[in-house]
């Protein structure tokens, strides 16, 4: 059976963006594949470039575990942890980083997007290098398929360039190429301002927030300016393109025709979609506030998931290690 990997950052709470595009379809591949093939953690050392507060980092990871485990993770059936308990891929990282050549990260869509809005000198080596620990998430344990968003494609891509050069350079197959899985509706959310949905631009849904946050975010969804009577256009709204994301076929057809007919208001519409978010989400919203309370109960299940994981990425590196002719790690 093929090995599933994905990571989540912990620089917030899991949006809606990070749920449909991610959570979801890993839970359903990771939960059927074979015991301990699939590997979820949390990317809490990718969050230190981002995240300068550390207990803000260590909040947001049981957010996620939490997250991941309200939408019905089997955490016994994968190897669920932190990536700050497997320090084996930092040392994955650097082999990876005396090889790989500059200029091609200089040309990374998060160096090159960071360097748009950020004076150079405020640029740390961590996001520059960002695609390479990416790249050793992955392939220290051989992962063939990565659930992400359209985001990531280049990360992947960078991450099958260096695992081919490195089974060139030591003449057999010592690395797997992964493979991005992306489900093409929900590849890329949209936010509350049509833009992709993310974190950094805060044009979030979150529907871990309470209903009132979460009725004030769904309200805040840009519209144009037409009047209540006038028909609608149900194929350029943000509001509709979100309904469509969750809703059934049949609420999809009687919310298309509210739009046609005119007469209904953005207003409605927006209730409707907040309505329908707290009762598709009811049980894992109820869940996810469960396991919040819980953190030592977080704490034991990405403990236990860090050891297994260790065990392997432990033989893994020392694979690695061999083709250095450096010891094996004691
Ligand atoms: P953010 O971009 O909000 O900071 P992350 O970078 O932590 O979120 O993303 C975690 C995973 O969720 C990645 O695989 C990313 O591609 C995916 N993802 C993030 N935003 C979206 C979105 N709007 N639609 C689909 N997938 C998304
Ligand atoms: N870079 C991903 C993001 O920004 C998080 C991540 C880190 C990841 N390592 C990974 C995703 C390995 C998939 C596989 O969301």
């Amino acid at each position: 059976m093929e090995k599933i990997l994905t990571g989540i950052r912990s620089t917030g709470t899991p949006h809606l963006g990070n749920i449909l595009g991610v959570i979801i379809p890993s839970v359903n591949m990771a939960n059927k594949n074979e015991k301990h093939s699939s590997f979820i953690f949390i990317a809490d050392l990718h969050s230190l470039i981002q995240v300068n507060n550390i207990q803000t980092i260590k909040n947001n990871t049981y957010q996620i575990a939490a997250a991941w485990l309200a939408f019905g993770l089997n955490a016994e059936n994968c190897l669920f942890y932190r990536q700050s308990d497997v320090s084996e891929v930092t040392e994955l990282a650097w082999y990876f980083s005396c090889f790989f050549p500059y200029q091609r990260l200089t040309l990374a869509h998060s160096f090159k997007n960071e360097i748009k809005k950020t004076n150079k000198e405020k640029i740390s080596l961590g996001l520059f290098s960002y695609p390479i620990l990416m790249a050793a998430d992955i392939l220290l344990y051989n992962a063939k398929i990565v659930p992400v968003g359209k985001d990531q494609l280049q990360h992947i891509e960078i991450a099958r360039r260096i695992a081919s050069f490195f089974n060139k350079k030591i003449g057999h197959k010592l690395f797997v190429l992964p493979n991005a899985f992306l489900q093409k509706k929900m590849m890329s959310v949209p936010g509350t301002d049509g833009e992709k949905m993310s974190k950094s631009k805060k044009n979030w849904i979150n529907i871990f927030s309470s209903d009132e946050i979460l009725k004030k975010q769904i309200m805040s969804i840009r519209t144009d300016s037409q009047s209540l009577e006038e028909k609608k256009n149900h194929e350029t709204d943000y509001i509709m393109s979100l309904y469509k994301l969750i809703a059934s076929l049949d609420q999809i057809e009687k919310m298309k025709e509210k739009y046609i007919r005119g007469g209904y208001g953005y207003y409605e519409a927006k209730i409707a979609l907040y309505e329908l978010i707290i009762h598709k989400f009811s049980i894992e919203r109820k869940k996810f506030f469960y396991f919040m309370k819980n953190k030592s109960l977080l704490d034991h299940i990405l403990d236990s998931g860090a050891k297994k994981a260790k065990i392997i990425a432990h033989k893994r590196l020392n694979d690695i290690r061999k083709c250095f002719k450096f010891n094996p790690l004691i």
